[in-house]
């Protein structure tokens, strides 16, 4: 059985070959991403690099700052050179799935400033199309009900909200999160996005499209750089 830890650690150090001294940097939320933040941890302590990071959840706050990486609010660094943040599932269009960890609304706002994004994961997120993981969509906590019934309504497609109704996951910034059972049927994620983002009571949904850049994939084999051919990295 492959070492499903070994592939994550192996994707998430293999990309911070992208990070340069001096970079402002996006940093993702989740148990892959975990290693590159280690990665650049040391690489401050140990090779004197100099960066400055903007985390996406209080995780990842508290993470880079046991790791003495000096962190900084995403209104104070305006723009970013790069955000390297795991997902859930990746399309072969470099569309996304996100939000498994619930960080989704601070993720996408971090990817949207930032000058490109590196995804890290393991050949299992590697989806012909998303959907098969159940899409997050962050709400407003008195609105999840109303947009559970457009959800059904709209796309036919049901909604569970996290953490069950007697205790539901709450996020960093306060709201719920719905898991929407799409299956693997979103083969335009920019329309689904475009179409979810105007039902009353959405604060984000966790699809990431046009801001990938590239994929560092471990496998069973060894670690895969795809670069996004319609991307922004040279
Ligand atoms: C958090 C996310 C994560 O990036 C995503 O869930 C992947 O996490 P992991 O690397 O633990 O599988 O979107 O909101």
């Amino acid at each position: 059985m492959a070492d499903v830890e070994g592939l994550k650690r192996e994707a998430g150090v293999t990309a911070c070959s992208f990070v340069r001294s001096g970079m402002k940097l996006g940093l993702g939320t989740g148990s892959t991403v975990k290693y590159t933040i280690i990665e650049i941890g040391r690489m401050i302590s140990e090779d004197g690099i100099e960066v400055v990071g903007v985390p996406t959840s209080e995780s990842t706050r508290e993470l880079a700052e046991s790791l003495g990486i000096p962190l900084m609010s995403i209104s104070e660094a305006g723009s970013l050179d790069l955000t390297i943040d795991g997902a859930d599932e990746f399309d072969p269009k470099f569309s996304l799935i996100k939000g498994g960890g619930g960080a989704l609304t601070r993720e996408k706002e971090v990817a949207l400033i930032s000058d490109s994004m590196i995804v890290v994961a393991d050949d299992r997120k590697k989806v012909p199309v998303l959907g098969e993981f159940d899409l997050p969509i962050e709400v407003d906590p008195e609105l999840w009900s109303a947009v559970s019934d457009a959800i059904r309504s709209s796309s036919g497609v049901g909604s569970s909200l996290r953490g069950g109704t007697e205790s539901p996951y709450v996020t960093d910034n306060g709201g719920f999160i719905l898991d929407c059972k799409f299956g693997p049927t979103i083969v335009d994620p920019a329309n689904l996005e475009a179409h979810i983002l105007s039902i009353d009571g959405v604060v984000q949904v966790g699809l990431f499209v046009g801001l990938c850049d590239a994929v560092v994939m471990s496998t069973g084999s060894g670690v895969q750089t795809i670069i996004n051919p319609a991307g922004r990295l040279p």
